[in-house]
């Protein structure tokens, strides 16, 4: 989603706030633009597309050592050149960019327009510069902070003011927004990748709280002008984990990437000696996890496909009763916060505004939230009552493929860890630690067969509709494969229960609709079988996604993709990689963006 720098330094301000751009490219934009302050004068210079029509289009970039960049996801106004930011206020002397929505937008600006003041956008954001010019009278930090009094709605916003060189304030509520600190020089930015190529150190600026910069330093305080003390911590990504590193994409790094950041997500988890999982960041004791009756799991996209998969380890490892929501529903339906009931939210940027308002209604509540996330640091990481990192790394990509796999990684290591101090044995939980400690040399196994899926991919890209059926825990997955073809494809895919075809999304099969199936080796083989065979009568094409040497599916599938035979509740591990490599060779086939899809963003922190 939109994305925010801010420089003030000695250095060339348009450089360095192009290169951080560049680096939020893959959260996603329309449209990108710079503002420059130099000799008490501002130059703006924005534009539909991309960074580099950005570039290509201003050769010769403003020159001044401080300014503010942006990157937008059209919400208010279509993408056009005016609704690109930054915006200015009526005299050019304020400028502002903003990441999230003001509510209240259309009463203010009918006021601001009772006053004369100018607009020249269809923007929400444009009122911001227009307040803040109303109420300055010489001191940039407090305008700011009146202005943003009568805000309602979400921001995370930097501004800057001509008659204040060097200066730049930013603020946030319910937008990201961190503050990097240089040598002799200062960033802001709405992500740690924005800053990353020229400092470590950073402060995450929370919610109500106002940020003020100039080279030589910063202060933070509330609206009400309270300092506020801050602790400065150290970006935990080297520089190269959000390079390509020689692959073509993004997405394809982290594909290949599985094998390690599964291992990373469970490396000092699994403890063979006792046959259970540790999982350090809990915060809740023995007797705690012990009086847990209950486990609800909210998430969006993605992460909610992880917490289905992680609501049947759950009940079928514990015996606990488990469900995993969609997080947007969560929040509005009003949740009953049940006693002995575990909550956790999972979001790999920790960011998702429909996961993080249902973390805070359900907090709200009473209850105790958890959080399973990957980016440190990020909102839904530091206002949860604890959690676990899943140690992915940066995932670039806007589609999610390592962080699924590390997610359910981090379940199978939290329902392992429930059930030993249940009902499992310690044989049956030396078993579970086994086979999970062999599911990274597993992917990488099936990562090494790319050509056959590849070919596969060809053979099938021309679809215009896709079906992805599976059962038990395999059904989250063959959602989520549906999910990683329609958005980087842009062919429509539905992921079903093998079972519920009958009930309906049978209609649709025929000749020119292909179905791909999930069969592995467990206790619904010959069900799905039979359904198999229920779309072959119809003429529908099937691709079997089936254990190595089951004769039986592949003579009944016009084409299969092989898998090794493992614990039934380790299937989920390696029947993604091929959906989600079957997704990636079939967008490249189609020419798709595979990194950047359209209309799509990686952190969606707009509800
Ligand atoms: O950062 P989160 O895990 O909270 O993101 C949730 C979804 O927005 C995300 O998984 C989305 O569905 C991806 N594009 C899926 O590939």
């Amino acid at each position: 989603m939109c994305g925010i720098v801010g420089y003030t330094g000695a250095k060339l301000a348009a450089p360095v706030l192009l290169e951080g751009l560049r680096r939020l490219e893959y959260r996603g934009y329309d449209s990108a633009g710079i503002c420059v302050g130099r000799d008490g004068a501002l130059t703006i210079v924005k534009r539909t597309g991309k960074i580099k029509d950005l570039r290509g289009a201003v050769p010769d970039l403003p020159e001044g050592s401080y300014g503010i960049g942006h990157t937008r996801w059209a919400t208010h106004g279509g993408v056009s050149d005016a609704n690109a930011h930054p915006h200015a206020d009526c005299t050019g002397k304020i400028t502002i960019v903003h990441n999230g929505i003001i509510e209240n937008y259309a009463s203010l600006k009918e006021k601001l327009l009772g006053e004369d003041h100018v607009f020249r956008s269809e923007t929400d954001s444009e009122v911001i510069a227009h307040l803040v010019e109303s109420v300055y009278d010489g001191d940039l930090e407090r305008a700011v902070k009146e202005a943003l009094a009568l805000l309602k709605g979400t921001y995370g916003i930097v501004v800057m003011h001509s008659e204040v060189p060097g200066k730049i304030v930013g603020a946030r509520n319910g937008s990201p927004l961190v503050l990097g600190i240089g040598e002799g020089e200062m960033f802001l930015a709405s992500d740690v990748t924005a800053m990353m190529a020229y400092t470590k150190q950073v402060v995450y600026v929370e919610d109500g709280e106002v940020v003020t910069v100039d080279p030589g330093g910063f202060r933070t305080s509330d609206l009400k002008d309270n300092s506020i003390t801050k602790n400065v911590e150290q970006i935990g990504w080297e520089l190269e984990e959000i390079e390509k590193n020689g692959f073509a994409s993004f997405m394809e790094k982290e594909i290949s990437e599985q094998p390690e950041s599964i291992l990373r997500a469970m490396r000092g988890r699994l403890d063979a000696e006792q046959a259970t999982g540790h999982l350090g960041g809990l915060n809740l004791s023995s007797k705690e996890l012990l009086e847990i009756e209950r486990v609800k799991i909210a998430a969006a996209g993605t992460s909610y496909h992880a917490g289905m998969v992680g609501a049947y380890l759950l009940e079928a490892m514990a015996r606990i009763p488990a469900y995993a929501e969609l997080a947007s529903e969560v929040r509005y339906r009003n949740p009953i916060v049940e006693p002995q009931t575990l909550h956790f939210v999972v979001s790999q940027s920790g960011e998702t505004a429909d996961t993080l308002f249902a973390m805070r209604e359900l907090k709200r509540k009473g209850a105790t939230v958890l959080g399973i996330c990957n980016v440190v640091g990020s909102t839904i990481a530091r206002e949860t009552d604890g959690g676990v990192y899943i140690h992915s790394g940066p995932e670039i990509a806007v589609a999610s493929t390592k962080a699924f796999t590390s997610q359910i990684t981090v379940f199978y290591v939290f329902a392992l860890l429930m059930a030993r101090m249940r009902n499992m044995s310690f044989e049956e939980g030396s078993d579970l630690v086994r086979d999970l400690d062999a599911v990274p040399r597993l992917v990488a196994e099936i990562l090494e067969d790319k050509a056959t899926i590849q070919a596969l991919a060809r053979k099938y890209s021309w679809a215009k509709d896709f079906l992805f059926m599976g059962r038990g825990i395999n059904y989250p997955v063959a959602l989520e494969g549906a999910l990683k073809l329609k958005e980087i494809s842009y062919i429509h895919a539905e992921g079903y229960s093998a079972a519920e075809i009958k009930h309906g999304p049978i209609a649709l099969i025929n000749e020119r609709t292909p179905s791909l199936f999930l069969i592995p080796d467990d206790r619904l083989r010959d069900k799905i079988i039979s359904n198999m065979k229920e779309v072959k009568a119809r003429s529908g094409k099937v691709i079997a996604v089936c254990v190595r040497g089951d004769d039986e599916v592949a003579g009944i599938a016009d084409d299969v993709i092989l898998v090794p035979k493992v614990h039934e509740l380790v299937y989920p591990f390696l029947m993604v990689v091929p959906l989600q490599l079957f997704a990636y060779y079939c967008a490249l086939d189609l020419g798709r963006d595979v990194d950047q899809p359209r209309n799509l963003a990686k952190s969606v922190t707009v509800e």
